[in-house]
């Protein structure tokens, strides 16, 4: 159906990711692998309250689109028969089954794959159900539509600072270089897939969840030490890194200290329609 306004169209163009990425996508996204895996584990208690929304059974495959380090396929492999997880980066694959291996999970294949050039049937075959967060899967709907028995998952960041804000944060003021703008915008936010989504004859479900990033350190200097890997801090500027962590270091009573950045993730959802989506 075309829809009063053209949200696909509004979407490629928000979308856009940059060039190099374009072209090589498992170059571009593996340099980030050790900050994005670093990244999620702050992020692992918040993270269940994605896994508790998506609707999985025991006997069902699953396909993870642009699985990163596993932040979702590691834990959903413990809720369901396999899992599928693909990714452009090898690297952030590897980072996806040294993680699946430290908590003992055995059902995840790893396949390094550029979604943006497969084609459902022929280098990837159907599961039951497909999931895409925050990745190259969210361009494309209708690929992901066809390549799901049961359900389609779809999440990202809800209006609400994302991972790449929250870890820019701490780095403000730090380098030269003017970081890029990548704060959100109520106005290209959900609303933009859940048109897409409409237009396309679909009803999807919709849950904002809480998410964060948190840890517990024993000190100060051991939440410096760990949070500094994430980027580089010259020694003239750890003052400057430091203030922008204390932020969000909360005292303990105990005596330690707590990284708490709160922020919200959507989860949208429907069951996949017949081959002629889009034309209803
Ligand atoms: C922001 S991370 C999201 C990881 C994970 N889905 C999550 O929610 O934590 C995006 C992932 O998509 C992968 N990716 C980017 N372009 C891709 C493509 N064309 N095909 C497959 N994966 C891609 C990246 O390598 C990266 O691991």
């Amino acid at each position: 159906m075309n829809g009063l306004v053209n949200w696909v169209e509004i979407q490629k163009r928000l979308m856009r990711m940059p060039a190099m990425a374009e072209k090589d996508p498992g170059k571009f996204w593996g340099k980030t692998a050790f900050m994005y895996d670093k990244m999620s584990k702050l992020e692992t208690d918040y993270t269940i309250n994605q896994l508790d929304t998506l609707i999985l059974a025991p006997t069902d495959s699953v396909l993870d689109v642009g699985c990163g380090p596993g932040r979702l396929a590691v834990p959903i492999a413990k809720r369901v028969a396999r899992v599928t997880a693909i990714d452009a980066s090898d690297e952030m694959l590897r980072y996806c089954m040294k993680n699946a291996q430290e908590q003992g999970i055995t059902n995840i294949t790893p396949k390094v794959l550029d979604w943006s050039k497969a084609v459902v049937g022929e280098y990837i075959e159907k599961h039951d159900v497909v999931i895409a967060s925050r990745s190259v899967g969210l361009q494309d709907l209708i690929k992901l539509n066809s390549a799901a028995n049961k359900y389609v998952f779809i999440l990202s960041f809800a209006n609400s600072p994302s991972l790449k804000e929250v870890q820019m944060s701490f780095f403000e003021g730090i380098s030269e270089e003017k970081l890029p703008d990548v704060r959100m915008n109520r106005m290209f936010g959900y609303n933009i897939m859940f048109n897409i989504l409409y237009d396309l004859g679909i009803d999807p479900n919709l849950k904002v969840v809480k998410d964060g990033f948190t840890r517990k350190y024993d000190s100060r200097q051991d939440a410096y030490d760990d949070l500094r890997q994430l980027d580089e801090v010259t020694r003239e500027r750890e003052p400057i890194f430091r203030k922008n962590v204390d932020k969000y270091l909360l005292e303990q009573p105990d005596g330690g200290v707590r990284l708490l950045r709160e922020t919200k993730t959507y989860i949208m959802w429907w069951e996949p329609q017949e081959s002629d989506i889009g034309l209803l």
